[in-house]
This record gives C-alpha cells, sequence and structure tokens, in this order.
C-alpha cells in the first residue's frame, strides 16, 4: 500500500516535470523585432556638401522613417529631411535635408510607417514612436550652420507660383501579386526615391517612361533615384514572371 503510494507520487512527479518542461518550451519567444527598443543617437556635425546629415545609430521595432526637424526658439519646426528606417537597427544613416532651412540645431525624430504604407505621412498617419510617454527623439548641432550659403532666392519673382522641388521617398513592398503602395503621388521636379524590396519571390520594377527597369530580390532593399520631371500618369510594373497573378502585378505614378 505505502509503496504503492510512492510508486504513485514518483510517477506524478515525473509527469509534472515533463510538464513543466512542456510549459517552458511553448513560452511563446518574443521575436527579435518585438524586443528592439526604439532609440535614437546623434552627434553634433557639420552639414555635409550634398545637404546631408548622418545619424550615428537608429533601433526601431517596425518599418518608420527617421524626420529632422528643424528647431528654432526652443521649439520643434518643420520637417526638412527624412528616411526610411527599416524595422531593426542601422548605423550612419545619411539624411539629405533642405540645405535653406537647417537651423543651429536640428532633432531627430522616429516615425512609424503606419497604413497606407511605404510613403511618409506626416503629418498624417505616420505619428511619433512613443515609448513610456516619451517622444524618440535626439537633438543635435550643425557645426558649420554659419557657413552654410543658402540657394539665392530671387527678389523678382515673375512666377511667384514656381514649384521647387523636394526629394520624395518610399518605400515599395513586392508581393505576390501588388505593390504597396499602389500608387504613388508626387509633384512635377520633385526627385523620386523608391526604395524597393520583395517579400517573397524575385519581381521587376518596370518604369519604361523613366527608363527604370529593376530586379527586386527577396529580402535585399534596392535604393533607386529619378527625377520627375514630367506629369502625367505612368504605370510601373512587375516585368519578371512570378506566377500567376503576375500580368496584374502594377501600379500607378501619377506626377502633377
Ligand atoms: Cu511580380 Cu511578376
Amino acid at each position: 500500500m505505502y509503496r504503492k503510494a510512492a510508486l504513485l507520487i514518483s510517477t506524478l512527479s515525473t509527469i509534472a516535470l515533463l510538464g513543466a518542461g512542456c510549459a517552458k518550451n511553448n513560452t511563446p519567444s518574443p521575436s527579435t523585432k518585438e524586443q528592439i527598443i526604439p532609440s535614437i543617437t546623434t552627434e553634433n556635425q557639420p552639414l555635409t556638401e550634398n545637404n546631408q546629415v548622418v545619424i550615428k545609430e537608429a533601433s526601431i521595432g517596425q518599418d518608420g522613417w527617421i524626420a529632422i526637424h528643424t528647431k528654432e526658439n526652443g521649439q520643434l519646426g518643420d520637417i526638412i529631411g527624412y528616411t526610411s528606417l527599416p524595422a531593426g537597427k542601422d548605423t550612419k544613416i545619411k539624411i539629405t535635408v533642405d540645405r535653406n532651412k537647417v537651423t543651429p540645431s536640428l532633432v531627430a525624430m522616429l516615425h512609424y510607417d503606419r497604413d497606407p504604407k511605404g510613403a511618409f505621412e506626416s503629418p498624417g498617419a505616420d505619428g511619433p514612436v512613443i515609448r513610456d510617454q516619451q517622444v524618440i527623439m535626439q537633438e543635435f548641432t550643425i557645426l558649420n550652420q554659419g557657413e552654410i550659403t543658402k540657394k539665392a532666392v530671387p527678389t523678382t519673382n515673375t512666377t511667384p507660383t514656381s514649384y521647387v522641388g523636394v526629394r520624395k521617398e518610399f518605400i515599395v513592398t513586392a508581393k505576390q501579386w501588388s505593390f504597396t503602395p499602389a500608387v504613388i503621388k508626387v509633384k512635377k521636379g520633385d526627385t523620386v526615391v523608391l526604395k524597393l524590396k520583395s517579400t517573397d519571390v524575385t519581381h521587376g520594377m518596370f518604369i519604361p517612361d523613366f527608363n527604370i527597369n529593376e530586379t527586386m530580390e527577396p529580402g535585399v532593399m534596392k535604393t533607386i533615384e529619378f527625377e520627375a520631371d514630367k506629369s502625367g500618369t505612368f504605370t510601373y510594373s512587375c516585368n519578371i514572371p512570378c506566377g500567376a497573378g503576375h500580368k496584374a502585378m502594377s501600379g500607378k505614378l501619377i506626377i502633377e
């Protein structure tokens, strides 16, 4: 009787041990991306010849952006440049800014890329990354701000509405069988930067009107750049056979 009980206890404890082992294995291990604490580290620096600032290091748990704000009288000002920051950690990130608007201090701020994905919408969907009720941002000084020669703004402007193009960046994700975003809208005169990536198989990015014919390999981000020098509605499409829906895989480039 006593032996039987002892045997039962030992069997039970074995089951308990096995159970504990199982429980351990079943505990969902958070993906590495979720463990990333959003952060940004900047250094004081001169603005480069080609109007770039360099962010020392930045981390984000999901795809996002780094925006550069001006700072005037202690207040955050306009965004004068931005770049995409894919989920993960990156270092020495170059961002082109508007030379004419550089203030002695600038602020680098993390933003999320929310739906509609791919284009930087701020103000709009792509609000700042907030952690512990703090916006993730860091201020830095432009060491050569006093020497920056601003582009001469014509005083006698005969065409006051003439538009000065800016740099617009989009993350274009290809997957069977569509592009996100499916519509890219810019203005004539803008420089269009497309960061191309595929999440499944090899696709193509074909924009014949702008002589663009690129291959999008899965997992590789490729950056292309072109001038939106004519207005109209153009088509971008996939020109690499990628399965049943290949022929329907296209998007629209609208240049206003
Ligand atoms: Cu994607 Cu063809």
